[in-house]
């Protein structure tokens, strides 16, 4: 496999779920650590509290990632370590973590890809409304520009926000994520079009103080209905909608989905979708699985399940690498010129890695699924789909979500009690084949 010699290589990782030091040098609370704190919301009990410690053990992680050869980070900034308090007042000392953070990056050769909002809403903003409120999005921008005005002549690339989708559906319809919210349809658009909205001022906010490229970041699975019956091909169609269009089309096409317009309501005010149209200069694609729809009865009306017929992760998901290079030909079909360059900005899996006697995993399976994965991607590039980096999710073992520690997706094997890192073959594997995709490859 050769890929162009300027591709962009990279490791992604975000804020709570790595830094650990929820209290350290004046952090505000995020809706993640109340939510973590609650009894019952997370599998086995734990919190970010201490996660990976990168709070302390930074020099450490951007060793290892340096070690990968020249490459991006991805990494996000935590809005409650930079405005902890209600009122949005700059704490000086969040955004000297960050600056410590940019420094190492570019003092060991690493891009900084600074993404500004990877979940964890400052709890004063969730309590004051959180994404229901269109303020909001104006306390997002007034955020984004506070992190541009410090950091803006150093960071190499800039991400608005994470996964808008599941954001949505995992924490504010279906409670499994901070805030845990379960609210019906008409009340989960306008949140949809609050992120929308907060990006599109983020945007010029970022563009107004530095000159590095943006990009959103979004997730992406092509959807199969779960059987023949008509309700699942059905309701597939409109999952796909919401996963694959609703963050997407007002992006690049100035408009929401015709089928999801009666939702919105009213909450889309005059001029809103010119500010979330402005040009960007790339995409992200989270890309993890191909999911299957099922109709349900209730008031969310479909339920995903991995498609039968493929080996799965640890998480259950199913392993589709070809679902990659159907997603960026999609993309680059449904949006013809108005799509902006791609990314691969998440890409990984999480298997039960235990170390052998000598510390190390033979991730095997991970290496496989990163190799299917680029074979997907060259395949997308073969037939003219402009992708420019893949950025591995994860460089660390780090805290899953709602699944706390029991999911690895680590190149990097995390030993939390000792806070030992340790590579795993994965990471060697990523290593070689960036160092060989760089002297094979070909020029643009
Ligand atoms: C993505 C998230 C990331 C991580 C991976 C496994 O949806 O962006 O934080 O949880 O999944």
């Amino acid at each position: 496999m050769t890929f162009p010699k300027d591709f962009d290589w990279g490791v992604s990782m975000s804020a709570y779920q790595i830094e650990g030091a929820h209290d350290a040098d004046g952090r505000g609370l995020s809706v993640w650590d109340t939510f973590s704190h609650r009894p019952g919301n997370i599998a086995d009990g734990t919190t970010g509290d201490t996660a990976c410690d990168h709070y302390h053990h930074w020099p450490r992680d951007l060793d290892l990632i340096a070690g990968l050869g020249s490459v991006s980070y991805r990494f996000s900034v935590s809005w409650s370590r930079v405005h902890p308090e209600p009122g949005g007042q700059l704490s000086t000392a969040g955004l000297d973590f960050y600056e410590r953070l940019v420094d190492g990056m570019l003092e060991r050769g690493i891009r900084p890809v600074l993404n500004l909002f990877h979940w964890d809403t400052p709890q004063w903003v969730q309590d004051a409304g959180g994404w229901r409120q269109r303020d909001t999005a104006d306390l997002f921008a007034a955020y984004a520009a506070d992190v541009a005005a410090r950091l803006g002549d150093r960071v190499a690339r800039w991400s608005t926000v994470n996964e808008m989708f599941e954001h949505l559906t995992l924490g504010h319809v279906l409670g499994e994520h901070a805030p845990g919210l379960k609210l019906g349809m008409d009340e989960a658009f306008p949140i949809a079009h609050h992120l929308m909205l907060a990006h599109g001022k983020a945007v010029g906010a970022l563009r107004a103080a530095s000159d590095a490229p943006v990009m959103l970041v979004n997730s992406y699975a092509p959807a199969r209905p779960a059987t023949d019956a008509e309700a699942d091909h059905a309701v597939t169609g409109l999952y796909d909608i919401l996963q694959n269009r609703l963050f997407t089309d007002p992006v690049l096409l100035g408009r929401y989905p015709a089928e999801v317009e009666p939702w919105l309501g009213d909450c889309v005010a005059d001029g809103d979708l010119d500010l979330i149209a402005a040009p960007l200069d790339a995409l992200g694609v989270n890309y993890y699985t191909v999911n299957a729809v099922h109709a349900t009865e209730g008031p969310v009306p479909l339920e995903v399940r991995p498609p039968e017929g493929h080996p799965r992760t640890a998480f259950g998901w199913a392993v589709v690498p070809d679902g990659l290079r159907e997603t960026l030909i999609g993309l680059h079909g449904r949006y013809g010129s108005a799509l902006p360059p791609l990314y691969v900005s998440e890409n990984g899996c999480a298997y039960d890695d235990v170390p052998g006697p000598d510390g190390r995993c033979d991730d095997r399976e991970r290496i496989a699924f990163l190799d299917g994965h680029l074979q997907a991607l060259r395949a997308a590039l073969d037939v003219g789909v402009d992708v420019r980096g893949y950025w591995v999710w994860s460089l660390l073992d780090n805290f899953e979500w709602a699944e706390g520690y029991t999911k690895r997706f680590g190149l990097v094997h995390v030993d939390y009690p000792t806070q030992r890192r340790t590579p795993k073959a994965s990471y060697d594997w990523y290593r070689e084949l960036i160092a060989g995709a760089r002297q094979l490859g070909e020029q643009r």
